[in-house]
């Protein structure tokens, strides 16, 4: 029998790499995003595909609905939705700060909520994967937005990892430097936006969504069985070491 994992976000760069990937490897599908068209465009009719905002209870709650109509049962959940926003705290305004939060946070909390229920009334155990970044773990000029909601993720997966282990429920997230992905499109427009992105890293570079596909991927599957709890940074080394100047 096939697994199947749910792929939030999945009309995006990151969730393409990551369902392009699962498919490979033979799983079944259930791709989400807020437009239809969007995911028909990226998929044909491949998979099955939910326009849904799982940023909502009803959202989330309703893409698990469908895929039971459908008689699946997601038991992998790589949650690719995010966003962006970049300012000074002071420059912030509150519709951007909430559409952060929105896209960042709260889609992780419902989504995640709606996974798990659904796998507590199957009685079945199962992996998520959460999409962190590494404005969460060291501090960033202007990135206090992304940086407060991700740093809420980070407290989700501990958290809900901690309540469900002993379900059989592994949960954990990803923490990615700069990728070239939509989310990114601005930041990497211009050739200077571009060169001082991939100087900040102490393996310079930008990020590629496919090498972090490969994490999630790695995460969702048997092969990390006994991993938990736990945020995986995928960043050059940003957040951790400092480059030798010289
Ligand atoms: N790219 C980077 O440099 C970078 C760096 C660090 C972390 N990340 C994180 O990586 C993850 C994947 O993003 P990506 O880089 O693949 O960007 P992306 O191509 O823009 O994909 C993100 C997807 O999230 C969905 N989304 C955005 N705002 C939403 C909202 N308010 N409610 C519900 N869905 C929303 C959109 O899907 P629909 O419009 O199709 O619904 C979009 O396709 C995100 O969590 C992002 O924060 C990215």
């Amino acid at each position: 029998m096939k697994e199947i994992a749910l792929i939030t976000g999945a009309a995006g760069g990151l969730g393409r790499s990551v369902a392009n990937r699962l498919a490979d490897s033979g799983w079944q599908l259930i791709l989400v995003s807020r437009d239809g068209d969007r995911l028909a465009q990226a998929y044909g009719g491949e998979h099955l595909q939910v326009a849904a905002d799982c940023s909502t209870v009803v959202g989330a709650r309703q893409i698990i609905e469908v895929a039971k109509a459908h008689e699946l049962l997601p038991t992998a959940l790589a949650h690719c939705v995010g966003n962006i926003r970049l300012g000074a705290l002071h420059r912030m305004t509150e519709a951007d700060f909430n559409d952060c939060l929105s896209a960042n946070l709260i889609s992780a909390f419902h989504t995640l909520a709606a996974f798990v229920a659904g796998l507590r009334e199957a009685r079945c155990g199962g992996a998520a994967v959460l999409v962190s970044s590494a404005a969460a773990r060291i501090g960033t000029p202007n990135h206090e937005a992304v940086a407060a909601a991700k740093a809420g993720v980070e407290g989700l997966v501990r958290g809900a990892a901690a309540t469900y282990a002993a379900a059989g429920i592994r949960i954990n997230a990803v923490a990615p430097g700069i990728m070239e992905t939509p989310a990114a499109a601005a930041i990497l427009a211009t050739v200077s936006g571009r060169e001082a992105a991939a100087r900040q890293y102490p393996l310079p570079g930008i990020g590629s969504p496919d090498e972090l596909a490969e994490l999630i991927v790695w995460l969702l599957s048997q092969h990390a069985a006994r991993v938990t709890g736990q945020v995986w940074s995928i960043d050059g080394g940003f957040s951790s070491i400092r480059p030798l100047i010289k």
